[in-house]
């Protein structure tokens, strides 16, 4: 087992220099982690810059989306000069397009928001936090942060998340982190052996609740893909982990939610509103409602754009003998044969940004989120470059 250390430096700190290491793993959000330990692009190389290092949704919003943001200034800016008073509205749409009650929601400024509330609620100094290493930073480092144990367990060969030690980790444990697909790794597992081991879980510690972080749901393209909501709302140890930042394409608006039991979602509330860290925003509750409103054709076509360009990311790697993890996200984990740190700094001095160091695998892999198409075949030419694999840019 690795130590609590270990997982908490996942974050990448060995670029951060004198920066606490606790500190900026709390942070955990993607663009404003790589702000803090990256000098600025702009500053590195001239012209048009491909970012390709935070796992967002590189078209943006839909036109409804931006539309409805536009005329949520109303008439002389007159919705956000009052307190927000569309937190219902969304809640009602998204309760009805999920197919759960209200009482089954709640936001957060972002799903971070959620996974700090979850870690604060559901651990404890004798209730540890389970997760994988490498995951998402953003539990481990707030639990670190409060002096709470966590407990971290490698993946297996396929750097799909080991079910067998994470059960074993999960005894008597606060919280499981279970980030799926998993970033930075961008594997999933699917819904029948993900509910087999929830169900583990809970026989061997009946306690733990399970935190499923779905940020990237929207992207899978597994055959056995649910989400994990209907288990969720029915015990209230199961919490679901949603986020309008990556498919939905408004992360710089902030706005994520949680899916669960009432009495979980309750507890979750108590201490948002005792700690005062509720915080929407009433653009983004706009731009929330707008995005559902845009039903399941746009998911559906945000993930045949992504899987095409991942697709052929993954196959112009592979053509050159890089072996990337099986991907159902809207990024790739890939063995460049080289330090990331030295793959990245040659990107960056051609205009191309990918992902930072992920401990233990900083040595020989990088996380690369996928841009548009155009944006894909642009990058291999430079990777082609820094990797001193060049070649013919592959048709898609
Ligand atoms: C797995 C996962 N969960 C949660 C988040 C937090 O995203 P946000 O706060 O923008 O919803 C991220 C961000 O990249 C993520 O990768």
């Amino acid at each position: 087992m690795v130590t609590r250390r270990d997982f908490v430096r996942t974050v990448g700190v060995g670029a951060a220099g004198a920066l606490s290491t606790s500190w900026i793993s709390a942070r955990g959000r993607e663009d404003s982690v790589w702000s803090l330990v990256e000098p600025g692009l702009q500053a590195q190389a001239p012209g048009p810059i491909i970012p390709l290092s935070s796992n967002e949704n590189p078209m943006g919003p839909g036109q409804v989306v931006l539309d409805a943001i536009t005329s949520a200034f109303g008439p002389a800016g007159a919705t956000p000069g009052r307190y927000s008073s569309a937190t219902n509205d969304l809640r009602d749409a998204l309760a009805k397009s999920l197919g759960v009650t209200p009482a089954n929601i709640t936001f957060g400024c972002g799903s971070t928001q959620i996974l700090r509330t979850s870690t604060h609620v559901f651990t404890a100094r004798d209730k540890a936090l389970v997760g994988t290493i490498p995951t998402y930073e953003e539990c481990a480092g707030y639990a670190d942060m409060l002096g709470h144990p966590v407990r971290a367990v490698s993946l297996d060969r396929n750097f799909r998340a080991d079910l067998d030690r994470l059960l074993d980790a999960s005894r008597g444990a606060g919280l499981v982190f279970y980030c799926n697909p998993n970033n930075p790794v961008a594997t999933y597992v699917g819904a029948r052996e993900t509910k087999e081991f929830i169900a583990r879980v809970h026989r061997v510690s009946p306690e733990t609740t399970i935190l499923v972080d779905e940020a990237y749901f929207e992207y899978v393209t597994h055959p056995d893909h649910q989400s994990m909501i209907p288990l969720a709302i029915e015990d209230p140890r199961i919490v679901v982990a949603r986020t309008f930042s990556k498919a939905y394409g408004i992360a710089g608006l902030r706005l994520g939610y949680a899916v669960g039991h009432p009495d979980a979602i309750r507890k979750m509330n108590a201490w948002d509103n005792a700690s005062g860290t509720s915080s929407l925003n009433v653009l983004a509750l706009h731009a929330g409602i707008a995005a559902i409103g845009q039903g399941p054709a746009f998911v559906d076509a945000e993930r045949a754009r992504n899987a095409a360009a991942r697709d052929f990311t993954i196959k112009w790697f592979a053509d050159r003998g890089m072996r990337s993890t099986e991907s159902h996200a809207n990024f790739i984990f890939t063995n460049i044969g080289v330090p990331a740190r030295q793959f990245r700094d040659g990107c960056a001095a051609k205009g191309v940004r990918v992902g930072r160091d992920f401990p233990p695998f900083e040595q020989a892999w990088c996380r690369i989120s996928i841009g548009t198409m155009d944006e894909m075949k642009r990058a291999v030419a430079v990777f082609g470059e820094v990797l001193g694999k060049p070649g013919a840019i592959v048709a898609a």
